[in-house]
């Protein structure tokens, strides 16, 4: 398997900075790479895992949005007092929902590898002056920078799908909730096994297509790192290159003692 996480980060340093630099109008600022017909006659990722719900809502936001679902924060019944840990903040599209949600008792905490991401949301919390929250920059798959035992919720918007090694972030995933926290990945699923034109293809991988599993085959890796209660609902479906992908959301609990 190829290890395309250097890949990743370029693509999403890449995005950000063309968005600051407003030249994103006539391209997706979603996790998928391209939207013109002429790009995707290429043989290039379209712009299918980003549902036409999502690019609206980009047209009225101030924070970019790179995700796969809107209004992730609300979907994950945030309330108030919560710690939200978002993996793969991006920009911090969904952390300042959560933030509002979470309230002044609350805090919402962005994780995120690229650099020019995590710098993004800092100018906006600063302009914005958001006081519950914060980014810290951290590979997902080892969250050296949390306790355990410190989230009450973690939320990820079209994130998972791009980690090369997803049993260590469900791991990570299990060690920061505290006991009955609750995991809601908004992600992609591949409805069948994916051939290796797909998952070993560096530009279906940044567009979120290339490492999405199965929802067995996420299912499997979430109750391997202790979870229950799993549940799993699909929003949508399409097409790449002849395989159906699915944008859902994966939701678990981390059980009492
Ligand atoms: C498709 S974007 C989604 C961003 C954000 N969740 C949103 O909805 O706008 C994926 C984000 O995940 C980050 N990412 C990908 N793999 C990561 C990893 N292993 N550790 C930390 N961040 C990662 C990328 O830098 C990028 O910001």
């Amino acid at each position: 398997m190829n290890n395309f996480k250097d890949a990743v980060k370029e693509s999403y340093g890449k995005r950000i900075n063309e968005y600051s630099q407003q030249s994103l109008t006539k391209k997706s600022s979603s996790c998928c790479a391209t939207t013109s017909t002429e790009e995707n006659t290429k043989g290039e990722a379209q712009s299918s895992c980003c549902p036409p719900n999502v690019a609206q809502e980009q047209k009225t936001s101030t924070v970019p949005s790179f995700g796969c679902v809107i209004n992730l924060a609300e979907k994950a019944k945030i309330k108030q007092g919560d710690i939200v840990v978002d993996l793969g903040s991006g920009a911090g599209h969904d952390l300042f929902q959560a933030a509002e949600l979470a309230g002044p008792e609350g805090r919402a905490i962005g994780i995120d590898f690229t650099p020019d991401m995590i710098n993004a949301g800092m100018k906006t919390a600063a302009e914005k002056d958001y006081k519950n929250v914060d980014f810290r920059l951290s590979d997902i798959e080892n969250i050296s920078v949390l306790p355990d035992n410190s989230a009450d919720v973690v939320i990820s918007n079209c994130v998972i799908n791009l980690t090369m090694d997803k049993e260590s972030v469900f791991k990570e995933v299990f060690r920061i909730l505290k006991p009955g926290g609750r995991m809601v990945d908004a992600d992609i699923i591949a409805k069948n096994p994916l051939p290796s034109e797909i998952t070993q293809d560096s530009n279906a991988w940044c567009s979120c297509l290339g490492g999405a599993l199965t929802k067995e085959g996420y299912i499997e890796k979430i109750e391997k790192a202790g979870f229950q209660d799993t549940n799993v609902t699909i929003f949508d479906e399409f097409d790449y290159l002849n395989n159906k992908f699915q944008n859902g959301i994966l939701e678990a609990r981390k059980p009492l003692p």
